[in-house]
């Protein structure tokens, strides 16, 4: 029933599934200095280290990772801010159990700087996105989107704190949607039993 999330920063969608109640049975961040180690620990979470640098290539890094995190049995992998390009075979060995917590309307705003690029392209809508992750970046089957409005004089970090309050929403609902057995991946589509909203517009 656990879920084991991989981390390399701040680790606020951390804190937001554990004040959920999501069962956490391991938090693994690439770096030792990453805030939410201290948040995971906090709350009585196990932690663990794995430094990309000490690895010679990609492959064997997220072998270590996966054998890391078979450690756990999870039966979902979240990663939460985890700055780490993921291969193939990582993310074909945890398929359909693996999500992440994009910062922008995907397939919108891939990759890095989704806010400031957002304003940049003057949008007037944004948001985040809660997806399965495949081989391809930042593509996965979406399970639920937050969507905010961009404000006139909008600057990058005002737009980003809107947004992530709005992680901290989707991402603990997604999470237990998994967990209940609900998510149904059809294609490139995530249909939840029970017909629960998949969109939530920010009213802020
Ligand atoms: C969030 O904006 C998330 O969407 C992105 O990385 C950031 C991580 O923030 N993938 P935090 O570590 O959860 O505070």
């Amino acid at each position: 029933m656990s879920v084991v999330v991989l981390i390399s920063g701040r680790g606020s969608n951390l804190q937001a599934l554990l004040e959920a109640g999501v069962p956490v049975s391991a938090v693994i961040s690439n770096r030792a200095d990453a805030k939410g180690l201290q948040i995971a620990a906090a709350r009585g979470a196990a932690t663990q280290v794995l430094e990309h640098r000490g690895f010679a290539t990609r492959e064997a890094f997220d072998d270590a990772l996966a054998a890391k995190i078979d450690e756990f049995t999870p039966r979902l992998v979240a990663l939460a801010g985890f700055m780490r390009l993921l291969t193939p075979a990582f993310t074909q060995r945890f398929a359909g159990r693996i999500m992440n917590i994009h910062p922008s309307l995907l397939p919108a705003f891939q990759g890095l700087d989704t806010h400031a690029r957002a304003l940049a392209a003057g949008v007037k809508l944004h948001g985040c996105t809660v997806h399965f992750v495949t081989p391809e970046l930042d593509s996965g089957p979406i399970v639920i989107q937050a969507a905010v409005a961009v404000r006139a004089g909008d600057t990058a970090d005002a737009l980003a704190s809107r947004v992530l309050r709005q992680e901290h929403v989707i991402y603990p609902r997604a999470v237990r949607w998994f967990l209940e057995g609900r998510l149904v991946i059809e294609g490139s589509a995530v249909r939840v039993k029970g017909n629960d909203a998949q969109l939530i517009f920010a009213a802020d």
